[in-house]
């Protein structure tokens, strides 16, 4: 099979077995194709989403302390980067490190959306030539299973953005086996974090006022439809973003108005939802400096350094494999 029709199978096979859950939900890493990559490109710099504007702000004034426990320990490491999208706060890491005749390093950056990581190598050619870049596309899972980046150095694995907010907090404790699995001693995690703040805050980055976060969950749709030959009526679908301070789980749903009928020809199958019958698009997990400090601790780590902006909006963690 071609990757392009494997690739399509998987996709068709996640979104069939989502839509036929209860409730009903799809898988949030989908969200990524090329215009998916663009329009969360536009989210990031909306005023109402902090996320991205408070980590880059971490990494820009604390990037040199936030190393300092690396470099004092090895002049040597590969640096993977789980998620890595468009590595625009990654690049504040690259050019320090760049700097740094004493340091040698790989980048691995790893990603789903092969798109993202097409254009971050080739950006990275232009703007920080010489530094060995192996993009890996997959998941964070699929990519920690094989871990194609051990050659023995010690390995510094970030895993920035809150992308690990993308996970209940059931699917998270998944991710960080594998993850956990996949570090020898001595390796570190750099964690980029959001933290539990005034719910309407959260809220309002989930639901800015010009609508790209609705375009970019609609666009799931969208591309159900152009490549599984769906035909959901985007039009009567309202985006419905909620918070809940116990869980700190932001998720969007997309609720239809109408009934609908929802053909999926290659499949066979047809899903039915009902008016007002939500779909669940996205898990945006909040955490507590407390409950951050007990999953390190419950998954094999210890804490070398906390960081966070100036009104503790983000977190970035460094944990080091015990
Ligand atoms: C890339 C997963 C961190 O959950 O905040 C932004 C994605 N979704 N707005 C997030 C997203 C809606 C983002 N992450």
């Amino acid at each position: 099979m071609s990757d392009f029709s494997s690739s399509r199978q998987a996709f068709l096979q996640d979104v069939v077995s989502g839509l036929t859950q209860s409730p009903k939900s799809l898988p949030s890493k989908y969200f990524y194709d090329e215009l998916g990559d663009k329009l969360f490109q536009k989210i990031m710099g909306l005023e109402e989403y902090y996320l991205t504007r408070k980590e880059f702000e971490i990494l820009e004034k604390q990037h040199a302390s936030i190393m300092a426990g690396v470099l004092s320990k090895t002049k040597s490491f590969n640096l993977v980067e789980l998620g890595a999208g468009d590595g625009l706060k990654t690049k504040i890491l690259l050019r320090y490190l760049k700097r740094k005749s004493e340091v040698n390093f790989t980048y691995f950056p790893v990603d789903f959306s092969g798109s993202a990581l097409e254009e971050l190598q080739i950006n990275l050619e232009h703007e920080l030539p010489g530094i060995q870049v192996k993009g890996i596309q997959n998941t964070y899972r699929g990519s920690l299973k094989i871990k194609p980046w051990e050659n023995g150095l010690p390995n510094l694995i970030l895993f920035l953005g809150s992308n690990i907010g993308n996970f209940t907090l059931a699917e998270a404790k998944d991710v960080l086996t594998h993850l956990s699995e996949s570090c020898k001693s001595g390796d570190w995690v750099l964690l980029g974090i959001d933290l539990k703040k005034d719910p309407a805050i959260i809220l309002r980055a989930y639901n800015d006022q010009k609508g790209v976060t609705r375009d970019f969950n609609l666009n799931l749709l969208k591309r159900i439809n152009n490549e599984l030959g769906a035909n959901f009526v985007l039009d009567e679908f309202i985006h419905w973003p909620t918070y809940d301070p116990v869980t700190g789980e932001c998720r969007s749903y997309l609720v239809t108005r109408i009934p609908q009928k929802v053909t999926f020809p290659d499949a066979g199958i047809s899903v039915n939802l009902e008016a007002f019958e939500p779909i669940w698009t996205e898990v945006s997990r909040k955490s507590s400096p407390e409950e951050i400090e007990n999953l390190a601790v419950e998954f094999g780590f210890r804490v070398c350094d906390i960081f966070t902006d100036s009104e503790d909006y983000f977190a970035n963690v460094l944990w080091q494999k015990v």
